[in-house]
């Protein structure tokens, strides 16, 4: 029974094993771990840093009591007390088929076996077992504690049970279980990585390409796109409004072109044509090609804006494109272009909110930040001079909700000014109708980043905001600016 899993036995500790300890751990899954490795204890204490961290990103809900690690001397210890194993040993048959048949001696008989192997057959890797039936390729990808594919493979001896309980188990770790429904070398997963990778090393051999050209190929496009909705279904978009049947026949000229070393193809036969149709439409659950070209839309911007923050790749050129859009809207250092009468509006955008409490709040917070940039960039402070101000408190009052899509617009009042403390006060409108949606208080210190405290801030910097705050001092007291 499925519930009963609270131990676990892995057979092998290194890259793979180490994630699997670390997913089950941190599932709050007892793991008892067999490695000839005298080094496998630290290796295993480093992974589960790493493992720890990423998954206090990963949702802040909490994930209860963390199991125990109990790291033994042989595998007949590991799999002794287990209620399901998970070998990970070093990718060779001979060594495995011999490890599995002396672990499945000394496990329960009514355990399953999982192997990680990745693309050795599970009719060879149980052979020797006893009660073979039990035994399952339970092939994950790394890291094991954040990727939640794993392939489920069975041998020819392997029972529908023993696919369905395994499968049940990686879900409980919230992994994915994809249900290979053939016994094949390499499995599905690899054999699609292995053809790009073998086509990969052709392209550098022949001086096409270096490694990181071939990486750029990737993750600047196909690889955006692969994360959520794989090739088929991504095709099926390209077909346009005419659909995937189209889009094969439009491309299936080019299966005979030389545009890869892969040259085996199969016939785009009327049966294959109809096969990958119906099964297209169902994958397609019913959306038109608009719905999931907006799904993919958002999708892409989802991510992309994930990877901007860590300035990687597509992200990195993000990063980039929004600077320049930035040079070009911001305001040149305070001109007499911008009158001192009103409050100064400064930033303009586009809510990038689609609705929901969480991420309006989002929304609203980035746009304030951005509207102290542009006041400070207004006022001429400029990080590379070794001073900045930073922001010590923010209060921020919600006034309405804003739409995705629609154009707005803050501007900012210079409420105080004291030695190194700053006062702003921010508004955010809608700008068709000037609606107010929001208003935020900031309070800002003026430092050196060199010696690290507080300081006055440059003289021409002081001259403009003294400038900004007698010209403001005049403006009526906005009404949530307490
Ligand atoms: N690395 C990957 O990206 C990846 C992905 C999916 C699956 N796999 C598969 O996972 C398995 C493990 O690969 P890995 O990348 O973790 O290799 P690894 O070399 O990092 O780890 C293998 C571990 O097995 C240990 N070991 C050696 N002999 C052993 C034995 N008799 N019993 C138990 N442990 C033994 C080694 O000390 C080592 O720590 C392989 O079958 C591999 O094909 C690897």
């Amino acid at each position: 029974m499925m519930g009963e899993i609270k131990t676990v036995g892995l057979l092998g500790g290194g890259v793979i094993g180490g994630g699997w300890a670390a997913r089950c751990l941190l599932n709050g899954l007892d793991v008892v771990l067999f490695d000839p490795d005298p080094d496998a204890a630290r290796k295993l204490e480093e992974m589960l840093q790493n493992a720890r961290r990423a998954y206090r990103k990963l949702t802040s809900l909490a994930h209860g009591k963390e199991g125990r690690l109990k790291i033994v001397r042989t595998p007949d210890e590991a799999v002794f007390e287990a209620d399901f194993v998970q070998e990970s040993a070093p990718e060779r048959a001979d060594l495995k088929i011999e490890l599995l048949a002396r672990a499945s001696r000394a496990a329960r008989a009514d355990i399953v076996f999982g192997s990680s192997t990745s693309g050795l057959l599970p009719s060879t890797l149980q052979s020797q077992m006893t009660n073979p039936e039990r035994f399952v390729v339970g092939h994950p990808f790394n890291p094991v504690y954040l990727l939640p594919l794993v392939e489920i493979v069975g041998g020819n001896k392997t029972s529908k049970g023993a696919k369905e309980l395994a499968a049940a188990f990686y879900s409980t770790l919230g992994m994915k279980p994809l249900h290979v429904r053939k016994e094949v070398d390499g499995f599905i997963a690899d054999r699609l990585l292995e053809a790009l990778w073998r086509e990969a090393l052709w392209l550098v051999n022949d001086d096409v390409a270096t490694t990181e050209e071939v990486d750029d190929a990737i993750r600047y496009a196909a690889g955006l796109r692969w994360a959520f909705m794989g090739t088929f279904l991504i095709y099926r978009i390209a077909g346009g409004e005419a659909g995937i049947r189209h889009f094969l026949s439009q491309f299936g000229p080019a299966l005979k072109w030389p545009w890869t070393r892969l040259v085996d193809v199969p016939e785009l036969t009327v049966e294959l044509l109809d096969k990958i149709e119906h099964q297209s439409d169902a994958q397609a659950g019913g959306k038109s090609i608009r719905e999931l070209e907006r799904l993919r839309d958002d999708c892409l911007v989802s991510i992309l804006q994930a990877l901007r923050g860590y300035g990687m790749a597509a992200g990195a050129t993000l990063q980039r494109y929004e600077e320049r859009l930035v040079a070009k809207s911001n305001p040149p250092v305070m001109s007499k272009k911008y009158e001192l009468a009103v409050p100064l509006r400064l930033y303009e955008a586009f809510a990038s909110s689609d609705g929901g409490n969480d991420a309006i709040e989002k929304f609203y917070a980035k746009a304030f930040d951005a509207a102290r940039d542009a006041f400070l960039s207004y006022v001429g402070v400029d990080g590379s001079r070794g001073f900045a101000y930073f922001t010590v408190e923010t209060h921020l009052a919600h006034r309405g909700n804003v739409e995705g899509g629609a154009q707005i617009h803050t501007t900012t009042q210079l409420r105080s000014l004291d030695g190194t403390w700053l006062h702003l006060f921010h508004s955010l409108f809608r700008s068709d109708d000037e609606a107010l949606l929001a208003t935020a208080n900031q309070t800002l210190m003026h430092c050196d980043t060199y010696h690290h405290r507080a300081c006055l801030p440059p003289p021409d910097v002081l001259r403009r905001l003294e400038e900004i705050a007698g010209a403001h001092a005049r403006l009526p007291l906005p009404l949530d600016s307490t």
